[in-house]
């Protein structure tokens, strides 16, 4: 694995600018399970309990959402670890153009990648948003209110119910975001995937555009993936152990 490190770190050293994606698997060593590995959510939670279907006409659904959240269930209190922080370091080193993330967890601004540099292709959950008038309230704010009196929180504008702001299954992905994450995978020279089984589209197509425009592709996940065979270099190993020993050989 020594060599691949190596060879990945030259990757980034040539490249002008670098686009990182990353999926669940960059946030496994912060706790927050991965979605597909072994015991990871959908093996503990069914994918039709999060689809915007169920939540819209299930007060039940929206109930259980709430009392997940006000157990802490959905990230409140992860940390970024050092796969995290070595993405951002490549930010400081002026090589990062951007994160383009399906994750909600907001573990890559935690960790210093400005908000502008961060494209999360699926939302965050930091935020709700009220279905009827698209306002936004900060999530521990609204949980806060769930805690004290045990009912489902609505906008306390206009009384519509509130979603968070990720993206359930089901939903459209935000176009603006998708848009620009399309454009700058399109003009990077460099696309480091970490952490993703990409197995879910459209973000999946996301490191395939920039392929496709040109740029080298390098993969650090645990398991195989569709677009290994792509790859310049593919490392299998735990994105917080490789990464920073990238960094490190960076010139
Ligand atoms: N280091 C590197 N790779 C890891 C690590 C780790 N520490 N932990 C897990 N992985 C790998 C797993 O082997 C897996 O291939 O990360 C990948 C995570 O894949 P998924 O669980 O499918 O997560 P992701 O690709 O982000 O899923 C995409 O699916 O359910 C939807 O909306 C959800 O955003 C999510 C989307």
């Amino acid at each position: 694995m020594t060599d691949q490190i190596q060879e990945l770190a030259q990757l980034v050293t040539e490249s002008e600018r670098t686009v990182v994606f990353t999926g669940a698997g960059v946030s496994t060593e912060s706790g927050i399970p991965d979605f597909r590995s072994p015991g990871g959510i959908w093996s503990r939670y069914d994918p039709e309990d999060f689809t915007i279907q169920r939540f819209v006409s299930s007060p039940a659904a929206r109930r259980a959402f709430w009392q997940m959240s006000s157990e802490g269930g959905l990230l409140a209190d992860a940390e970024p670890n050092s796969a995290h922080y070595a993405i951002a370091e490549l930010h400081r080193s002026g090589k990062l153009d951007c994160v383009i993330t399906q994750n909600i967890d907001n573990l890559h601004q935690k960790a210093g990648v400005p908000d502008d540099r961060v494209f999360e292709l699926h939302g965050n959950m930091q935020r709700v948003v009220c279905l009827g008038c698209r306002s936004r309230f900060p999530m521990p704010e609204m949980v806060q209110k769930f805690q004290v009196g045990l009912d489902i929180p609505d906008c306390p504008g206009c009384r519509g119910i509130l979603k968070p702001d990720a993206v359930l299954f089901g939903e459209a992905l935000p176009v603006v975001t998708l848009r620009e994450a399309t454009r700058r995978a399109q003009r990077c020279d460099l696309c480091i995937v970490i952490g993703s089984a990409l197995v879910v589209y459209p973000a999946a197509y996301v490191p395939a555009y920039a392929r496709e425009a040109g740029a080298r592709l390098a993969i650090v996940n645990l398991t195989p993936t569709p677009l290994d065979h792509e790859a310049v270099v593919c490392i299998q190993g735990k994105a917080g152990e490789v990464m920073p020993r990238v960094l490190e050989r960076v010139k």
